[in-house]
This record gives structure tokens, sequence and C-alpha cells, in this order.
């Protein structure tokens, strides 16, 4: 039976990937910096990303349970809540961020490759328009999100043709329960409404099984991106 490894499942976006993938019949391992209750084929970890024993154990934990590895998704990440003046951003704060954030999709990547490769596998990193795009006050979190697209297509370079590597950039994905939107909110997007994460679930599974796309970053942000804001 294939089975996935997905970070950040405890919540949001990871949460919804979590349930996808588990109602589509796959074995999944979550891994979290929160406690999660495994299951019928759920295997879950508790850890730090960014540290390299997680992602260690992570892969081997799974390869335990399960005996493979077909894909990973690459998710666990701090946002954009606490934004600091680039002239207040301490070095502390930057590499926290770019730790969770970069370092810790290299390092799942890198322990998973080995047993990618035995699967012809799939990896999919979830970035963020902000790869693209800023608000002030979030150098962080956008240069880690660049640097989320870039590692991509490294990966898929390297890793092919036994592993293929793309990226989805989301736009807002409302991860709270029953939140109410304005009209404003809803309007900004073309496609008339805010993002669930079960938008990106189904792209991610897309994108595990689209056998000539490697490399590339999907934008998934109801096309906020592309309208143009004139100030009256
Ligand atoms: N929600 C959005 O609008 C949005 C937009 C663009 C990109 N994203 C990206 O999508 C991903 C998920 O976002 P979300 O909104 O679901 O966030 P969230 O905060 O709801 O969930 C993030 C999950 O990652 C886990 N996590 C955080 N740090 C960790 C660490 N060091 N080790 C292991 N797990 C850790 C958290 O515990 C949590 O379960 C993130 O990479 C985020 O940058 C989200």
């Amino acid at each position: 039976m294939k089975t996935i490894l997905i970070t950040g499942g405890a919540q949001g976006i990871g949460r919804g990937l979590v349930e996808h993938f588990l109602s589509q019949g796959w074995n999944v391992t979550a891994v979290d910096i929160q406690e999660m209750a495994p299951g019928d084929r759920l295997e879950t970890v508790c850890g730090d990303t960014s540290l390299e024993e997680t992602a260690r154990r992570a892969v081997a934990k799974t390869m335990e349970r399960f005996g493979r590895v077909d894909a990973l998704i690459n998710n666990a990440g701090v946002g954009t809540s606490q934004k600091f003046k680039v002239e207040d951003l301490s070095l502390v704060e930057w590499n926290r961020v770019l730790g969770i954030n970069l370092t810790g999709y290299f390092l799942m990547a890198k322990y998973a490759a080995p047993f990618l490769r035995q699967t012809n596998g799939t990896i999919v990193n979830i970035a963020s328009t902000r790869a693209l795009m800023s608000e002030p006050d979030s150098e962080a979190y956008a240069a880690s999100k660049g640097g989320v697209v870039a590692l991509t297509h490294a990966l898929a370079v390297s890793l092919g043709p036994d592993v293929r590597v793309n990226c989805i950039s989301p736009g807002w994905i409302e991860t709270r329960e029953n939140a109410v939107h304005s009209e404003a909110d809803r309007l900004q997007h073309p496609a008339g409404r805010v993002g669930i994460p079960q938008d990106i679930a189904e792209l991610a599974d897309y994108l595990l099984s689209a056998g000539f796309v490697t490399g590339q970053n999907f934008v998934a942000d109801g096309g906020m991106t592309k309208k143009m804001i004139y100030a009256e």
C-alpha cells in the first residue's frame, strides 16, 4: 500500500493533507512538534523538523511500520503572525524561521530520498505566494519560502529521473473552523472565495501522479496574485 510522509500534520493545511490521503487509502506518517494520536494506517512522529534527528526518526519509523516511502509532503512551517522591522529582526529569529521553513524541508528530503528512489516517488513542498510578493516586515518568511521554490527545482534536477519534486505556493488558506469572510476578502480573489485545506490537498494529490511534471512551482491562490489593485 502506498505510503506518504506529511510534516506539520497536527493542524491546518497539514491536517487536511493527512485526512485527504488517509481517505484515499494511503498509509500516512504525520510528523509534528505537537503530539498526535496514531491510528489505523496512521503513524505519528513528534519532533522538531528543523532538527536532523527528527527527519532520521520519521523516515526510520515509516520504514519500520509500512516498509516503503512513496511520497513526502514538506508542509511544517511557522507563519507571518510575528512581524519585525528589518532593523529589529534578530539573527536568532531569522535562523529560527529559516531552520523550520527551509532547512527542515531539506532534511526530510535528504533522509527520505534513498527510499523515494526505490519507489519512483514524489516530493511536494509547500511554499507560499510570499515567495513571489511581500508585505512589509516579513523578510525571514519570504526568504524561507523563496528558498523552498529554489530547493524544489534543485532537488528535481538532482533526484530525477527517479524522483519528481514539485512545489505548491498557497495564497490565503483558511484553517479556522467556521470562519466568516467579508465580501471584500472574498472578492479580492478572482475565484470568489478564500481557500481551504482541501484545495491544497487536491493539487498535491494531482502532483503525486503527474508523471511529466517536475521542478515546478504551482500557485494555488484563487487568482489573488493575478489581480491588479489601484488605490482610488
Ligand atoms: N494558511 C495559509 O494561508 C498559508 C498560505 C501560504 C503558505 N502556507 C504554508 O502552509 C504550511 C501550513 O500552514 P498552516 O496555515 O496550516 O499553518 P499552521 O500553523 O496551522 O500549521 C503548521 C503546523 O506545523 C507544525 N510545526 C510548526 N513548527 C514545527 C516544527 N519546528 N517541527 C514540526 N512541526 C512544526 C505546527 O505544530 C502545525 O501543526 C506552512 O508551511 C505555511 O507557511 C500557509
